[in-house]
Formats: structure tokens, C-alpha cells, sequence
């Protein structure tokens, strides 16, 4: 079973997507396993302080090393971690490829950045891989590193039913997903396309392909080769 520890100051913050829909199921089925850890339990001082002032000056805080360094080394002593992922918005950007490779991995620890960030000696020694979700700056690594989990567990074999399946997603074989449509075929006259409604499967296929690669190459040309 792969298993994901994710660290942070605000683990409230982050527990909720994974108490519904297909991620609750993967936990339920024992495909996965999430943990969430409470940066402030590894605190050294009794204020449970997990973040100071920055050396040389500057506002923010900035999260310490020795919390972090902590929590890590007692979950590494329990089992091995393929990768230790940091959130960060300058780190580098998510892509389904990314998801792929982290879902066929093994144990991951993520840790949520939150302030003005880390200790840079947690970057330097600690962390594997640094991911960002976009260029935008959300208020800490919590949503981000929710994103990264989704994209990775839905891909994980045996999360996803057939009627779901992760392999004709956008982006799965660097092409958008091509348009869908559901009943009813004619709705105040906008009609469905004609050929979904044929039953004819090879030529659905191939109106499908012809539609994600127009839908391809008009939102996302840069993709597209
Ligand atoms: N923390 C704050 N903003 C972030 C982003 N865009 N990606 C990852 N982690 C973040």
C-alpha cells in the first residue's frame, strides 16, 4: 500500500478533500493510506514555536528547521520514502507527468510551506522534489499540496472505476480530452452530435480524436506537437 505523510501547521486546513468522494474510497479500499501530522508536536520550546524571524532582517516568518527536521527523521526511521516534496510556489510546475511518475513511486512525504516560507537548509538537506501548482501565490502549501495528492491517487491502480478511467484525460497523452455530452440529445434545439448518437465506435473514435486536437491545438498550442 503506498502511503502519503503529509506535515504541516495547519493540517485542518487540508483534511476535508480527503474525506469524500474517490480519494475517501482509495482510503477506504486500503489502496492508500493518509496521514496528516501537526507540525506544533515536534516543537522544541513550550510555546510550541515552529516559526521565527528571519536572519538579516525583513517581514515574515520564516518556518525553522529543527520541528521539521524532527518529524521527518521519526517517520524515515519507520519506513522508506521514494520522494520528500516541499510546496512551494517556486518550485517546479505540476504536470500530469509528474502525477504519473509520483503515483507508481512508493511513500511520499509532502510538506506544506506556509509564512515566508522555509528555512532554506530544510531545501538544501531535506527535500527531494519541490512542487508548485501555478504561478500564484495561495497562503500556504495546504491546497497545493491537496492538488498534488488528487492528481496522484486517482491514478493509482484500482481508485479509479472503468467509467472513470484516468487514461483518457486531458493531458494524458499530451491532448485535451475531447467535448462530452449526456442526455437529453436535443435540448431547446442545441442538438448533440449527430455521430455520438450513430453507435458506430470506430467513428466515434475518430470524431473524438479530431475534436481533441482542434480543442488542442485552440486552448493550448503550446502543448500541442
Ligand atoms: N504555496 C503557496 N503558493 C503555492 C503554489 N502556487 N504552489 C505550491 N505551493 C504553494
Amino acid at each position: 500500500m503506498v502511503r502519503i505523510d503529509i506535515i504541516s501547521v495547519l493540517p485542518e486546513l487540508i483534511e476535508s478533500p480527503f474525506n469524500a468522494s474517490i480519494i475517501k474510497r482509495a482510503i477506504e479500499k486500503k489502496i492508500i493510506e493518509v496521514h496528516f501530522h501537526n507540525l506544533k508536536d515536534y516543537a522544541s520550546n513550550k510555546r510550541k514555536q515552529v516559526d521565527d524571524y528571519q536572519f538579516g532582517g525583513g517581514s515574515g516568518m520564516v518556518m525553522m528547521i529543527e520541528p521539521i527536521n524532527k518529524c521527518i527523521d521519526l517517520l524515515k526511521t519507520k519506513r522508506s520514502y521514494k520522494e520528500i516534496i516541499y510546496m512551494t510556489p517556486d518550485g517546479n510546475m505540476l504536470t500530469q507527468k509528474i502525477a504519473n511518475k509520483l503515483s507508481i513511486e512508493g511513500n511520499l512525504i509532502v510538506l506544506c510551506g506556509h509564512y515566508k516560507g522555509v528555512d532554506q537548509r530544510v531545501r538544501d538537506e531535506l527535500i527531494t522534489m519541490e512542487i508548485s501548482i501555478g504561478d500564484y501565490v495561495l497562503s500556504g502549501g495546504e491546497l497545493p499540496a491537496a492538488v498534488l495528492c488528487d492528481s496522484i491517487i486517482r491514478l493509482i491502480p484500482g481508485v479509479l472505476g472503468d467509467e472513470t478511467s484516468a487514461l483518457s484525460d486531458s493531458f494524458q497523452d499530451d491532448m485535451l480530452a475531447p467535448p462530452v455530452y449526456t442526455r437529453p440529445a436535443n435540448f431547446e434545439n442545441l442538438e448533440v452530435p449527430k455521430i455520438l448518437l450513430s453507435g458506430n465506435k470506430a467513428k466515434i473514435e475518430e470524431w473524438r480524436e479530431e475534436k481533441a486536437l482542434e480543442r488542442t491545438k485552440k486552448m493550448r498550442p503550446d502543448i500541442f506537437n
